[in-house]
């Protein structure tokens, strides 16, 4: 048998009884001491299924636990078996060529039949536990997940379309669980551990990760992960999935082109980074940008695009580059619009230069509920920068830096849409004045908890109709008509 990546000292394996006995109940992937039954918290309505349904899903969960079980023994044989340290350098191929052997081997010992199905799934599984992330390589690989939480080695939710859902797939333990965080961490020259217990870090594949693990994370390492969509949502389909109307696009091209200054504001993956994304297809190709963030997730398509990623300290507290130390370095790179990724802290002065004084167009992204909010966050920044200034001043730089505030919200319904768009106007005493000029108008609820809106204009005429008209984008006054939704 191929055994390039055995260990020498290999141990016998257990018989299937033995094995058995001593485990606690297996769950259906992953396998693992007692995990809760697989459930959704979806809200949907629970129909009563015939009985040959019942009876087909009492199948196919057996099977589930069956393999779970069978997995989970295979699992440590491999570990008895495999040489670890060879394995960094075994080409994909030799790895599964072994993998299978190794299962072969144990199986035919205790007399275990499978399908070819089933053992294409268990190869595949050990594989992704040896190699790449265990559990979370099928969600990984699934695209209908956007998000994947982990609470703690038993409870993994997914966010698909917008709605959090718990999955039937666990961690074994804390160990397990813990043993793949540092597998990630590691591979990014990171660490994670009680004195360091928490981490940012991307994957190979581009997706955000951040971790927390105990004794900050009470119940158990906390996980979370925004998947990296290779294709990117473009103005087109988010207009399709309903997250703003033609108007407020053509609104939105004329902003971008004519270089207005542009905070995307809204909560926590209520889709900003889409937004901007999006937003920031209407520049022109000619153009220099450059883009500031601490996790590069923005996929600009011009062909003259510079882009910076900020680095955290290292594990002596060393070699730290922020987003500020970024955004200084752009101004001296001659951009002609600079975006930065999500401004929290105190890049927003920089920033907030920038866009007055000649990087007209830039963008940025902030987390807050509406716009009035959006500002306020800003000048809360500044203060807690240190900057002594006062409110006034602190109020007049922002009035005048910032043309537009896009609001993007993920409503209670898991659609995501952008319900606001606002335009600051300037000042008037020490107050910022704004005027809104197009909204979402909700108008009442579908029996399946699906919320009834549409987009309308708010019968304010844009304050930038003549810039647009100057530079060439004479939009119809009928886009800011007010509309009933009938
Ligand atoms: N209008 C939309 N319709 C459907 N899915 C969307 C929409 N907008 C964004 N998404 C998806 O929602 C997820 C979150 O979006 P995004 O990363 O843009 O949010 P965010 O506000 O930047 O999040 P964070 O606060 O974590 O930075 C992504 O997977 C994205 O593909
Ligand atoms: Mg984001």
């Amino acid at each position: 048998m191929f055994s390039r990546y055995r260990k020498t000292d290999s141990k016998p394996v257990k018989p299937a009884n033995e094995a058995a006995a001593t485990r606690p109940e297996p769950t259906p992937s992953g396998g693992g001491s007692a995990a809760p039954a697989p459930t959704s918290i979806r809200r949907a309505a629970p129909k009563a299924k015939p009985p040959a349904q019942v009876a087909a899903a009492d199948k196919e969960r057996k099977r589930k636990e069956r393999l779970a079980e069978i997995k989970l023994d295979l699992h440590h044989a491999l570990l008895d078996n495999l040489n670890l340290s060879a394995l960094e350098t075994a080409s994909e191929s030799d790895l599964k060529a072994e993998i299978s052997d190794i299962a072969t081997e144990v199986l035919q010992e205790k007399g275990i039949v499978l399908n070819r199905e089933d053992r294409t799934q268990i190869n595949q599984e050990l594989y992704d536990e040896v190699r790449g992330l265990g559990p979370l390589e099928t969600l990984l690989k699934d695209e209908s997940v956007n998000d994947i939480l982990v609470n703690g080695p038993h409870r993994i939710f997914v966010e698909r379309s917008g709605k959090l859902e718990l999955t039937d797939v666990t961690f074994k333990d804390e160990k397990h669980l813990l043993r793949i965080i540092d597998k990630i961490v590691s591979a990014v020259g990171r660490r994670v551990d009680e004195s360091n217990p928490y981490v940012d870090a991307r994957l190979a594949d581009g997706s955000r990760f951040n971790a927390m693990v105990p004794p900050i994370a009470v119940d158990g390492s906390l996980v979370s992960i925004r998947k990296f969509t290779k294709e990117k949502l473009g103005i087109d389909d988010l207009i399709r999935f309903g997250a703003f109307s033609e108007e407020m696009a053509a609104y939105l091209q004329a902003a971008v082109a004519c270089r207005l200054n542009i905070i995307v504001s809204g909560g926590t993956g209520s889709g900003k980074t889409t937004t901007l994304n999006a937003l920031s297809s209407f520049i022109d190709n000619s153009e220099r940008i450059l883009t500031i963030e601490d996790t590069a997730e923005l996929q600009l398509q011009q062909i003259h695009v510079g882009r910076m990623e900020s680095r955290p300290p290292n594990v002596e507290g060393k070699g730290a580059v922020t987003q500020r130390d970024c955004l200084r370095n752009a101004l001296r790179m001659r951009p002609d619009r600079i975006i930065v990724g999500e401004t929290r802290g105190d890049e927003v002065i920089d920033m907030l230069q920038a866009m007055n004084t000649g990087h007209d167009g830039s963008m940025t992204t902030i987390h807050a509920n509406s716009a009035r909010d959006g500002v306020s966050r800003m000048e809360n920044m500044i203060a807690m920068s240190g900057i002594e200034m006062p409110t006034k001043a602190v109020r007049a730089q922002i009035a005048s830096a910032v043309h537009l505030i896009v609001q993007a919200s993920r409503l209670q319904d898991g659609s995501r849409r952008m319900t606001s768009i606002t335009e600051v106007t300037g000042m008037e005493g020490e107050v910022i004045s704004m005027q809104e000029v197009f909204r979402y108008q909700r108008t009442g609820l579908t029996p399946e908890n699906k919320i009834i809106g549409h987009f309308t204009g708010t019968g304010v005429r844009s304050n930038y109709s003549e810039r647009f008209r100057l530079w060439g984008y004479d939009l119809p006054s009928g886009i800011y008509d007010e509309v009933s939704g009938e």
